[in-house]
């Protein structure tokens, strides 16, 4: 059972270009559009985008390759593939391990769902408002348990639709459609927001950094934003990798997701901190006396739409595409958190994909009520359990499982039937001691300081 652990049907990706589309649509979504420049913006902006870039290519970028080697390896869900390189008798901690990472994804959805919701609703609002629905626009931007669950189900059913679809049908075709529409609608709101005075000053902010904002916290923020962004222990890159054609090359195909992730990160900071800034120049607050941001965590769901409306009549054509376009991100990233545990279920329990893909975001979407009933304490206890703590230790896990389980020869023949040249190149001399000694370092490095 070593080689190929799934039969011949199993579905692939049909091109290249089409999965590192959908590999990137995993990567950009909430973390990169919402979470990187919030996070950019409260640590002092060029300083956090540094230490991000930095954590990025040098802890998240090899820890992605492994994470797409296991998939790629065993052609199988991450409950077979973990199971697969583990030698004989550790079969069964390689498959518990795939669990932790299913359970892990299950609840980054269940979180997810609730913030795309919101961003769904800012999307539909200022529709209503053009027909004339004036306070059905009011009651979906405003926070109540009533718009949270109605807005989680409508993202949570999407979602499901479209996994249900399979993953050439599904998956394939909708990455491939919706990312390059996101990287045009972003180029044209950053033109747009040029314009505006005060648009400079977040310019600055976001590209000049200030070291004495660097904190051990920071640090932490960074590492932890680096992981959610590039879709790492979760077990996602690993299924996606095992959709992966053999002859694509893991080293290259992983820096490429990599870029095209971080380049939409700094294209979204390149967006909102100009935004804030000219949000700040027609009076919204910002920024207190001290120069901390007003409100960090919904700085999307307060700031911005206060901005769009600042903007006149072109405010609410600016914001139903901003929206939209969040919408599009958070959608190929929670459809590649619910393929996670929907393909597994379909192999492991031979269900068909749609039972599964119902049953499993049925039972997602529980879980997201849940914590929409004990919203004050559970969300954030969810966000900081799964993406503070869960990927980060997975995600090294998986590094060291490479590393120093996996034998050498099965790795190297792994990756070299993409890149016939790797035995002899660059990568093949730093990345296997770089994964065993490095990585799991610069994580505890983090974790203790
Ligand atoms: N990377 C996604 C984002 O930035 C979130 C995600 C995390 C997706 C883990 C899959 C797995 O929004």
């Amino acid at each position: 059972m070593a080689t190929s652990v799934a039969g011949e049907s199993r579905a692939q990706f049909s091109s290249k270009i089409g999965f590192i589309l959908a590999a990137a649509g995993s990567a950009v979504g909430l973390g990169n559009i919402w979470g990187f420049p919030t996070q950019a913006a409260s640590n002092g902006g060029g300083a956090f985008l540094l230490i991000y870039l930095f954590m990025v290519f040098l802890l998240g970028y090899p820890l992605l390759v492994a994470e797409l080697a296991i998939g790629r390896y065993s052609q199988a869900n991450p409950i077979k593939s973990s199971g697969a390189i583990m030698p004989k008798g550790l079969a069964g901690s390689g498959r518990a391990l795939a669990v932790v990472g299913l359970i892990t994804a299950s609840c980054i959805l269940s979180f997810y769902a609730i913030l795309a919701g919101w961003l769904l609703g800012f999307f539909i609002s200022p529709l209503l408002e053009i027909v004339g629905f004036t306070e059905a626009a009011t009651w979906l931007e405003t926070f109540s348990t009533g718009r949270n669950l109605l807005l989680m189900g409508l993202f949570m059913a999407a979602t499901i639709y479209i996994v249900k679809s399979g993953v050439a049908e599904g998956i394939e075709r909708w990455s491939t459609r919706l990312m390059p529409v996101l990287v045009v609608l972003f180029l044209v709101l950053i033109a747009y927001i040029m314009t505006q005075s005060g648009a400079m000053a977040g310019l600055k902010m976001f590209l000049v950094p200030d070291f004495s904002q660097v904190d051990s916290g920071m640090i932490h923020s960074a590492m932890g934003q680096a992981f959610f962004s590039l879709s790492l222990g979760a077990c996602t890159m690993m299924v996606y990798g095992s959709y992966l054609r053999k002859d694509a090359d893991l080293p290259k195909t992983a820096g490429q997701v990599a870029l095209i992730d971080t380049g939409i990160a700094f294209i979204a900071g390149l967006l909102i901190m100009p935004a804030m800034f000219v949000a700040q120049n027609n009076g919204v607050k910002i920024f207190d006396e001290a120069g901390n941001l007003e409100s960090s965590g919904d700085l999307v769901f307060e700031v911005l739409p206060a901005m769009f409306e600042t903007m006149g009549g072109a405010g609410l054509l600016v914001s139903i595409i901003f929206f939209a376009l969040m919408v599009i991100a958070a959608l190929t990233s929670s459809i590649s958190l619910l393929e996670v545990p929907v393909s597994t279920a379909s192999e492991e329990l031979n269900l068909p994909r749609s039972t599964s893909s119902w049953l499993i975001g049925g039972v997602i979407s529980v879980l997201s009520v849940a914590i929409i009933f004990n919203f004050g304490w559970l969300f954030d206890a969810v966000i900081v359990a799964s993406t503070e703590y869960a990927q980060p230790i997975l995600g090294v896990v998986f590094a060291l499982l490479v590393g120093w389980v996996w034998k050498r020869d099965g790795l190297l023949s792994e990756l070299r039937q993409g890149a016939p040249e790797m035995e002899t190149s660059l990568f093949w001399k730093i990345w296997p001691w770089y994964v065993r000694v490095v990585c799991p370092a610069m994580l505890l490095f983090v974790f203790l300081s």
